[in-house]
């Protein structure tokens, strides 16, 4: 057995002093990343120059990265100063997740908590976000520039919650062809369990006419770009072989697995942060051995499908091992909680020659 276990050094026992002093502005807590980002070449923060390329047999553009260590969607939300987070030893960025328009989220504080001991976060925001429209503004000015360090850009849409359902449709066809043509790949966010609506990957018969709508849109476009979908950890291994048939039916070409987990299915007890009673989602290191797990049941029966393995992801060997299952990356969030200068810590456990 692996120990994933890492040494707290005195960096990240400041980055504990920060928490603790901010215990209570949870959110303000959670926007410090960009601010950290910016700042951190002060502290030796700057962009890897290695380049990685993820390739698409249907001919989708590829994917360049500098690191396959990527940052997951929520943690900028509306894609402000995307090529600071390049300092923190990322190979790349996805945005969002955007809907068709502003929403402020869920109206309860806080909406996002810690817990110390588990190093895990839970969070009911609710897809708070500025809207695709100026989310695709912002990361038109920026990927230029991305584009030079090889650092990916992706954008991550999901459907507006609570919308008609005549209009759910053409809500996500629009989302998705305003950030198609920016974007270096596609997040299509079928899983968030924290906008008291149904979640999109447990009901088939809309998944099926949303992307095979993305599918036609992707065949007349003048270039093809990858789409992921972001699926539930909480999917039985049946539920998520049927999902993986169905997707690749519609040409999409990889899935991100997985998502924050749903709180309610978990033994944990922790404070309520909506109005159903749970704390939302959980993310961080407990979600790690479901995460492996998926990445290897996916990949033993899908092996062309593209996979990026997301959650709990901690330590640069659970980085190596997930690669070594096949994953083409991964994305990582709540270890910039806990972990100072995670990225570039991560990178060194990752390409260490003496690790076990
Ligand atoms: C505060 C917070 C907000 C999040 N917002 C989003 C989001 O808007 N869209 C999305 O697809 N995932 C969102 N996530 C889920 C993360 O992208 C990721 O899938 C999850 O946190 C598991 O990774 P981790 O264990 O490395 O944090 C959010 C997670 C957190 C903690």
């Amino acid at each position: 057995m692996i120990n994933y276990d890492y040494t707290i050094d005195l960096s990240d026992k400041l980055l504990a002093f920060i928490r603790y002093v901010f215990k209570n502005h949870a959110e303000f807590r959670h926007s410090c990343l960009g601010h950290y980002a910016k700042f951190s070449p002060l502290w030796g923060g700057e962009p890897l120059s290695k380049k990685q390329t993820v390739n698409f047999s249907d001919g989708s553009q590829p994917i360049n990265l500098c690191s396959p260590i990527v940052l997951a969607a929520g943690a900028n939300k509306n894609a402000k100063d995307i090529n600071a987070y390049a300092n923190l030893g990322l190979g790349g960025i996805t945005v969002g997740t955007a809907t068709r328009h502003l929403r402020i989220g869920n109206m309860h504080k806080p909406r996002v908590g810690l817990d110390e001991f588990n190093r895990l976060i839970y969070n009911s925001m609710g897809l708070n976000n500025y809207g695709i429209e100026k989310i695709v503004e912002r990361v038109q000015k920026q990927i230029d520039n991305a584009r030079k360090n090889n650092f990916a850009v992706g954008i991550s849409i999901a459907e507006t919650p609570g919308i008609a359902e005549a209009k759910r449709l053409q809500d996500l066809l629009e989302t998705f062809s305003i950030a198609y043509n920016t974007a270096d790949y596609l997040e299509v966010n079928v899983s968030c369990p924290n906008t008291g609506e149904e979640r999109l990957d447990l009901d088939t018969a809309f998944m099926a006419q949303t992307f095979d709508a993305f599918n036609e849109y992707k065949k007349n476009a003048p270039i093809r770009k990858a789409i992921y979908a972001k699926l539930s950890p909480d999917l039985t291994d049946k539920q998520l072989l049927s999902l993986l048939e169905l997707l690749s039916r519609f040409g999409v070409n990889g899935v991100i697995l997985g998502n924050t987990y749903p709180s309610e299915k978990l033994f944990y007890s922790l404070p309520v942060l909506n109005d159903k009673g749970t704390s939302g989602g959980i993310s961080g290191r407990p979600l790690y051995e479901n995460t492996f797990r998926k990445t290897v049941l996916a990949k033993k029966h899908f092996p062309n499908f593209s996979v990026i393995s997301c959650g709990g992801i901690d330590h640069g060997l659970k980085v190596r091992d997930l690669l070594n299952e096949g994953a083409d990356f991964v994305q990582v969030y709540s270890v910039f909680a806990f972990r100072w200068m995670a990225g570039q810590k991560m990178m060194r456990e990752f390409s260490c020659p003496s690790n076990p």
